[in-house]
């Protein structure tokens, strides 16, 4: 029913007040999505919202990107295999910093070199040996664009400017991205989750308003930090992000009340993208 409608829609575009359906017409869209915590946590939910997605690709030819911190080995063998995730058309991980079409093994080759510009990652690793509270975390989560560590919130107040002032001495513009009162990730000064996804949609010949991304912590806020495109933040967001987000209302973020996959779909039908 839901496809005829759309379908009807696609062929005989009305003024929406006159079907009780939601004010924006039906069409492509680019799915931006975090996983843990953000799509993934509530299976139920995600299989809902997957049968949705699966209809409204399948009409408007929808586009879906993965966006992690995970590496791409950690999400086939412990997100994929596990969870009813979709295959999505694209999937950056280890923070956006590699780019993969779904299946391949082999990250984007433009976008690493995009990352490669002031890329010093002996200088910083040496500079960061001098923060005893930070604890590298293990091996297969460092990566070519990405150097990560746990560090305490207790630490991280004074930790963190203090790496900030380091990195300006020594003319380093890496940046620095905390999460959910545990994760340090030190990337490239061109990659976060935020420039992926410009990256994607271009690629993709997707505007911004036909964008949306979805997250729920401190990795996914370049997501929404002075962007163009839609965005939510899922209601079991991290405080980190909930708070930027409440001192940094936008008309085009939305925080939803529902949890996980819930909280997805909630903002999908908030903007129209989904009936
Ligand atoms: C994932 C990664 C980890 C990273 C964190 C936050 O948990 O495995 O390396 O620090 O995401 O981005
Ligand atoms: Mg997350």
């Amino acid at each position: 029913m839901r496809t005829a409608i759309s379908v009807f829609y696609c062929l005989f575009p009305v003024p929406c007040s006159l079907f009780p359906v939601p004010c924006y017409y039906m069409r492509k869209f680019l799915l931006v999505s975090d996983l843990d915590d953000t799509l993934v946590g509530d299976d139920v939910a995600l299989n809902a919202l997957n049968s949705l997605l699966i209809e409204h690709k399948q009409a408007y030819n929808l586009k879906i990107a993965y966006i992690t911190g995970r590496s791409l080995e950690d999400y086939y063998h412990h997100l994929k295999s596990k969870r009813p995730l979709l295959d999505p058309d694209f999937i950056a991980t280890s923070v956006g910093t590699e780019i993969y079409v779904s299946g391949d093994s082999t990250p984007d080759s433009d976008w690493s070199k995009y990352l490669c510009d002031g890329w010093n990652r002996q200088l910083i690793g040496e500079i960061l040996a001098q923060f005893p509270p930070l604890i590298p975390q293990p091996q297969k989560d460092q990566r070519e664009f990405k150097m990560s560590y746990y560090l305490q919130p207790e630490a991280a107040t004074t930790v963190l400017p203090s790496i900030q002032s380091c990195f300006q001495e020594r003319g380093l513009s890496a940046q620095i991205i905390y999460s959910s009162g545990r994760d340090l990730d030190i990337l490239p000064k061109n990659g976060n989750k935020g420039q992926t996804m410009q990256y994607l949609r271009k690629k993709l010949e997707i505007s911004a308003d036909n964008t949306v991304a979805c997250g729920d912590s401190g990795n996914d806020r370049a997501l929404f930090e002075g962007r163009t495109e839609k965005g939510i933040i899922v209601g079991n967001a991290r405080v980190e992000l909930r708070d930027w987000h409440l001192a940094n209302p936008s008309d085009h973020r939305y925080l939803a009340t529902g949890y996980y996959a819930e909280g997805v779909l909630e903002g999908l039908r908030y903007f129209g993208f989904l009936g």
